[in-house]
């Protein structure tokens, strides 16, 4: 029987996700929590669910049988993951690197004091007072975080004492029971990067050349691939990013994040699937495109190797607009800028800075990477959305 797929998140990585898992042979049953997601459409069944709900969830795992589960979302019910897996069925990568991802203080645990892994310095604050505690013992300027939000959201930068109360207030929003948040050093990197792992269930863990990206209030803008790192950084990265995965354990691919300074690497963050940043592999940039190499990867398939094909970068086509249908114009002078494409995710309404497609730039490997970049840029400014 053709095995099933349970993907658990339905927006434009879980669309591409969908494509590969079929491409390999599998079902693919999309979950989300809005009708008409992206991955909705192309899948081979869905249902609409608040996966958060472990009723809605276990009725829809019941009804399905999977053989795989995929998270492609942190908003899933994580007792029901270990559950699931102790069950038999496959989470990917597995239930463990899921609950963590979407834990920052567990995650940071683990990172900095079991594995001694550089991060930036951190403290927690579970109210008004403690947070002012603790940015005078972390220092100006500072990052103040929600411990379990993500794309940004509750985050703000701490840059004077007059900050803090705003502070406190957008994170401890976003915290369970406004209960506490995380107080970050500010690092002011030299540049940011994800570097895709890919952990097998045989085989070496694998690497895909460093991307580099940038950020606005918290969310992806553009990437770009291969990232000029140092050789020396880029192997201290390897390592931490090999040691993290392994703690968390399962096959799959992984976003780790890290910041660069002159001579440090810290690490941020990791994610067990699929990231934004990786969006840049559509444009050709390797052999096997990130949503490629987590189907082959999570279903235990051999990766022979990663080449590094062509330079790229992307960059994201935002909506203004909110809660309307949205109508795309401009596609045709996006075409008309050599050497890039643009994909249109296929989201039913718009939301002010929801990413609504992303435009590609690509290039020869040794072509200058502004250029490649500004392609990118310039494409996905041509692409309006009302
Ligand atoms: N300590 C820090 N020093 C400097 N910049 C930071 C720091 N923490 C976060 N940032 C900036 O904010 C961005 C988002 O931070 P982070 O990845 O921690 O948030 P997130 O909510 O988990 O977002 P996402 O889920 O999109 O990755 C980072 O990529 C970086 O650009
Ligand atoms: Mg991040």
């Amino acid at each position: 029987m053709t095995e099933k797929v349970l993907l658990l998140g339905s927006g434009e990585l879980g669309k591409k996700l969908t494509f590969a898992y079929q491409e390999l042979g599998r079902q693919v049953i999309a979950v989300g929590h809005y009708a008409d997601a992206p991955a909705m459409q192309v899948a081979d069944g869905f249902e609409v669910a608040d996966m958060t709900d472990s009723m809605m969830l276990d009725a829809i795992v019941k009804k399905h049988q999977p053989d795989y589960i995929v998270p492609e979302t942190e908003e899933i019910h994580s007792e029901c993951l270990k559950i699931y897996e102790q069950q038999g069925m496959t989470v990917t990568p597995s239930a463990k690197a899921n609950e963590l991802a979407t834990n920052r203080k567990a995650m940071r645990h683990l990172a900095a004091k079991v594995l001694k892994l550089r991060t930036p310095n951190y403290l927690y604050a579970s109210n008004l007072d403690e947070l002012i505690f603790c940015v005078k013992r972390i220092g100006l300027p500072c990052v103040v975080k929600s411990l379990t939000s993500s794309s940004g959201k509750g985050q703000s930068l701490i840059r004077e004492s007059t900050d803090i109360e705003v502070a406190w207030n957008a994170a401890s929003r976003e915290s369970p029971e406004h209960s506490r948040v995380m107080v970050e050093q500010y690092i002011p990197f030299e540049s940011e990067i994800t570097l895709l792992t890919i952990t097998q269930k045989e085989g070496p863990t694998l690497f895909c050349p460093p991307i580099g990206h940038r950020q606005a209030r918290g969310d992806y803008q553009e990437s770009w691939q291969p990232a000029m790192i140092k050789p020396d950084q880029l192997q201290l990265a390897q390592k931490m990013a090999q040691k993290i995965t392994w703690a968390l354990g399962g096959a799959g691919l992984w976003g780790v994040e890290f910041f660069l300074t002159e001579d440090r690497v810290y690490f941020s963050e990791v994610g067990p699937r699929p990231h934004d940043t990786g969006l840049v592999t559509l444009a050709g940039t390797q052999n096997l495109d990130q949503f490629q190499l987590h189907a082959m990867a999570t279903l235990g398939l051999p990766i022979p190797e990663i080449s590094l094909e062509k330079a790229g970068a992307s960059a994201v086509i935002l909506t203004e607009s909110s809660d309307t249908r949205p109508v795309y114009s401009g596609l045709d002078e996006a075409r008309k800028v050599p050497q890039t494409d643009v994909r249109i995710f296929g989201k039913p309404l718009t939301r002010p800075y929801r990413r609504m497609g992303v435009a590609l730039a690509y290039g020869e490997p040794e072509d200058d990477m502004e250029v490649i970049r500004d392609r990118a840029q310039e494409a996905a400014s041509k692409v309006k959305v009302k």
